[in-house]
C-alpha cells in the first residue's frame, strides 16, 4: 500500500492493528478492513450522520475522521453496544418507539444519542447551537434541545417522534421493558 501507516485501534473492546492507507478514513477502515458495516455510509460528506461512532466518549463522523488518527482510541460501534444478548437501553427504547423505519441512519443515530446522554451530563454544549440548554446540569432535556444536539443525524424517513421519544426515556431513566 502506498503511504502505508500502521495503526492499532481498540474497537468494541477489542484491540485491532491494520495497516491501511494514510489516507482511510474510519469509516471505510471499519466496514470495509474489519467486517464492521452496522456503521453506515450515507453521504460520505460529513452531511447525513449515517456513519457517526464513538471515539473515546465523544461521536464523530466517521466519514470525515482519519483511521490513523484514532491511533490508541477507544472506538465504539453500534455492534459494540449491546451486552451480550442483552440490547443497550438506547437500542431497546428505538424498537420500543418505532424510531426508525428503513433503519438506515439507526446505527448513527443510536451512536448519536448514546453519547449525546454523556454530553448533557457533562454540561457539554458543543452540539448546541442556539442556547436551547434546559438546565445548566442537563437534569431535564426539553425535546427541542434532544432535536438540536441530534440534528446531525438525517432521517429520510421522518422518524424523528420516535427518537426523541426514545432519547427523552433513557435520559429520564426510566426503564425501557423490553422483551
Ligand atoms: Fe458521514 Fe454522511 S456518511 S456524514
Amino acid at each position: 500500500v502506498e503511504n502505508a501507516v500502521k495503526v492499532l485501534l481498540k474497537i468494541n473492546g477489542s484491540t485491532q492493528r491494520l495497516e491501511v492507507d494514510s489516507r482511510t478514513v474510519l469509516l471505510d477502515a471499519l466496514r470495509e478492513r474489519l467486517g464492521l458495516t452496522g456503521t453506515k455510509k450515507g453521504c460520505d460528506q460529513g452531511q447525513c450522520g449515517a456513519c457517526t461512532v464513538i471515539v473515546d466518549g465523544r461521536r464523530v463522523l466517521s466519514c470525515l475522521t482519519l483511521a490513523a488518527s484514532c491511533e490508541g482510541k477507544e472506538v465504539t460501534t453500534i455492534e459494540g453496544l449491546a451486552q451480550g444478548d442483552q440490547l443497550h437501553p438506547m437500542q431497546a427504547a428505538f424498537i420500543k418507539y418505532d424510531g426508525f423505519q428503513c433503519g438506515y441512519c439507526t446505527p448513527g443515530q443510536i451512536c448519536s444519542a448514546v453519547a449525546l446522554l454523556q454530553e448533557a451530563k457533562n454540561g457539554d454544549v458543543s452540539h448546541v447551537t442556539n442556547n436551547l440548554r434546559t438546565s445548566p446540569q442537563n437534569l431535564e432535556l426539553s425535546d427541542q434541545e434532544i432535536r438540536e444536539r441530534m440534528s446531525g443525524n438525517i432521517c429520510r424517513c421522518g422518524a424523528y417522534p420516535g427518537i426523541v421519544a426514545a432519547i427523552r426515556e433513557v435520559h429520564s431513566g426510566r426503564e425501557t421493558a423490553q422483551a
